[in-house]
């Protein structure tokens, strides 16, 4: 599957309920984008969190408050001075509460309000009062977006401390094309999450491998394995949600590729090699989590071959084991490779840890329908260079791959860790 094909966003990349507890707050402003806030909060809520609406007045001229109220299940604060019983916004509750603020979309207007500091409506006055991440997605116009006293103002917030969530180019309501246009609902969704998690993995530059490698027989058939790309995108992403440089080298897989991380796609395991040896050099960490065809055919045949015997055999070479290689001139770098197996986990495992010289393997049984291909969830070992052993319970891969970069960071890149990573 080429780049182009590759879906451009993909809302099950973020396991289900990762923000239960979380309560979130979602200020939307009247511009044409607030219909795209419905998708947005319908995504926050599927996620697990808790939502709170706040809408300006202009807002409430483009989507109804009961769409969010149906929504959210809460009513949604649309006045300073709404009744306290019923509907109260009591602003200072909500920001004291809040773990994360999005609005969107957030108009030129609203954004100028809080550069200046002004409240002077719900949704603003609240903003003054929260300390939790506050991300702002601006929507409106290209000439007004590019305007200077705009630009101005977002640069003012940035230096605030608010996150800024670039709007995408495009086809905009008004028929002019250029920047303007909300972001997707779920590069907004995904930005959350990493503006939500501790960032214990900054300066460390991590290359993630991930996917299956395809190995040419003819210009229509190849030879390649089950590997999805899940779990390698798992870590990448999560690495890169905690504030770690990431590349991640990817066979071709069905996955988008995950946002902030820089990722090469290659298909065969020579050009994973290279792709692995080019990126990997000023790597502190490679996590080989690919499954790398271990035999290529000895040639790729030019045109489709016909069938003609009624028996044929294919000549196949070997692959470098890419790991093997890098285990053989570590420079410094720590090393986690994967096995997955079929039987005899532990002894498979531990011969290739001592073999690649491995700083520790994840070593994971293969087949069943809840762990290793295919599958959102896993269960893996983890087995130390030193002899140390850890039996991790069946978990989504977001969570292995979060409580891997956990053990990792203990043993490598700091003394202490916090298990409560996000
Ligand atoms: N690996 C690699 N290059 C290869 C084969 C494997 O870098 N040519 C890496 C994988 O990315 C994984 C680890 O080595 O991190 C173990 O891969 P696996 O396929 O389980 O084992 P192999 O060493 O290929 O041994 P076998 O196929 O005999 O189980």
């Amino acid at each position: 599957m080429t780049k182009a094909e590759k879906p451009l966003f993909q809302e099950g990349a973020i396991m289900q309920d990762s923000l239960k507890d979380k309560q979130i707050v979602l200020g939307v402003c009247g511009g044409i984008a607030a219909y795209k806030s419905v998708e947005l909060l319908r995504m926050l809520v599927k996620q697990g969190a808790e939502v709170r609406v706040l809408m300006t007045r202009n807002a409430q001229s483009f989507v109804g408050p009961l769409t969010f109220e149906a929504l959210s299940g809460r009513p949604v604060g649309r006045d300073l001075f709404d009744d306290a019983a019923q509907g109260s916004i009591r602003h200072i509750e909500w920001a004291r509460n809040a773990h994360a603020v999005i609005i969107a979309p957030a108009t030129a207007n609203m954004i100028g309000k809080l550069a200046g500091g002004i409240a002077d409506d719900a949704l603003s006055t609240f903003l003054l009062a929260v300390t939790a991440p506050r991300l702002i997605c601006p929507s409106m116009n290209t000439h007004m977006y590019e305007n200077m006293a705009v630009q101005r103002n977002l640069d003012q917030l940035e230096a605030d401390g608010y996150h800024i969530i670039e709007p995408a180019a495009g086809e905009l309501a008004c028929g002019e094309t250029g920047p303007g246009r909300l972001a997707e609902p779920a590069y907004i969704v995904d930005r959350l999450f990493h503006h939500l998690c501790k960032k214990d993995w900054s300066g460390i530059r991590v290359l993630v491998t991930a996917g299956p490698t395809r190995e040419a027989i003819d210009p229509v058939r190849y030879i390649s394995n089950h590997s999805s790309g899940k779990m390698g995108y798992a870590v990448a992403r999560a690495a890169e949600y905690r504030g770690a440089e990431v590349t991640l080298v990817s066979g071709p897989t069905r996955l988008a590729p995950p946002f902030g991380v820089k990722t090469v796609d290659v298909v065969s395991a020579c050009e994973m090699a290279a792709a692995v040896f080019e990126h990997g050099a000023e790597a502190d960490l490679i996590i080989k989590v690919a499954a790398v065809a271990d035999y290529r055919p000895q040639t790729a045949a030019a045109h489709k071959i016909k069938k003609s015997a009624e028996e044929m055999s294919l000549p196949l070479v070997k692959n470098m084991d890419i790991l093997k290689e890098l285990g053989e001139h570590k420079r410094g770098r720590v090393l986690v490779g994967f096995a997955a197996e079929t039987d005899d986990l532990t002894e498979y495992a531990l011969a290739k840890l001592k073999a690649k010289h491995l700083d520790m393997i994840v070593g994971n049984l293969v087949g069943s329908p809840s762990s290793g291909f295919g599958a959102d969830t896993n269960q893996v070992t983890l087995y130390h260079a030193d002899g140390t052993q850890e039996a991790l319970p069946n978990m989504a891969k977001e969570t292995v791959a979060h409580v891997l970069l956990d053990r990792i960071h203990t043993r490598f890149f700091a003394k202490k860790v916090d298990h409560d990573s996000c």
